[in-house]
């Protein structure tokens, strides 16, 4: 059986990792995964953020707060890690409606309840070890008929074992995946002479999909980002997206409660 690491030692890893991961990472578009795969499909599914009150729940060092604040939306962002959050106010004009608040995403009741039009949580809630309980907050926190859109490694291709098999010459064959129905939690590689890595909650495609859906959210979209063609004179190496999808984004709405039947 896997270890139950809680959100506690979660997030003392991603302490412990915050500053050499955000290294490389740019301030105001984030990571090539990000630039190429991720932000394009957020956009894309966000609504229009204009004037909107907008939870970015897992927001890290902020690059998503500060697009989205740009955009003239006026953005919570939430994290676990003091040291993601510290650099976020680093990173962050304070001319931006950005307000940082440090905080576990399984339990925001800091958050007046019914007080944003839309969350968005990128690249988090595989990271959390109580999906239910952080998509239950994030429920919570939205108005009546709000979105939320979320993306996550995508469950179906980052299981317990997964990776290119490669022939002789290092050719890439095809991605293998194994022990899909393992859920639990799954150390990462570790940073640089780490010992100890993050930590990713795999669970399967359905079990996101059944928690959302009897929490009262209606799924609207979803989307597994595929490079754009112009992207790849800059970033040829994502040509190996078009084989199989890193991530999947999901876009739900919060019904009326009249309409949830519960
Ligand atoms: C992969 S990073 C993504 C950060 C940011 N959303 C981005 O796309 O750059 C995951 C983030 O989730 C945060 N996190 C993990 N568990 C959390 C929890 N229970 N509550 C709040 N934040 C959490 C981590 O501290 C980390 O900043």
């Amino acid at each position: 059986m896997r270890r139950p690491y809680n959100a506690d030692e979660a997030i003392r890893r991603w302490d412990m990792h915050a500053r050499v991961l955000l290294a490389d990472f740019d301030v105001e578009e984030g990571d090539p995964h990000r630039i190429v795969l991720l932000n394009p499909a957020l956009l894309a599914l966000l609504p229009p953020v204009e004037g909107k009150r907008v939870l970015d729940a897992g927001c890290g060092e902020g690059y998503l707060c500060r697009k989205l604040a740009r955009l003239g939306a006026r953005v919570t962002g939430v994290d676990y890690s003091r040291e993601m959050l510290s650099a976020a106010r680093e990173r962050t004009d304070p001319a931006l409606l950005i307000r940082y608040v440090h905080g576990n995403c399984e339990r925001m009741d800091f958050l007046e309840a019914g007080s944003y039009d839309v969350v968005v949580s990128n690249m988090a809630l595989m990271d959390m070890p109580d999906h239910h309980a952080a998509l239950a907050s994030m429920y919570r926190a939205l108005v009546e008929g709000g979105i939320l859109v979320f993306s996550i490694s995508h469950p179906c291709f980052t299981a317990p074992e997964c990776g290119w098999v490669r022939d002789g010459e290092g050719n890439k064959l095809h991605w293998k995946v194994d022990h899909y129905f393992e859920e639990g939690a799954y150390e990462q590689p570790a940073v640089l002479d780490a010992t100890e890595g993050t930590l990713l909650y795999h669970r399967t495609l359905s079990t996101y999909l059944r928690t959302l859906l009897r929490m009262g959210f209606e799924l609207l979209d979803a989307v597994e980002p595929k490079p754009a063609e112009e992207m790849l004179d800059r970033y040829p190496r994502f040509r190996d997206d078009y084989r199989m999808s890193h991530f999947i984004v999901f876009k739900a709405r919060k019904r009326a409660l009249a309409a949830t039947g519960e």
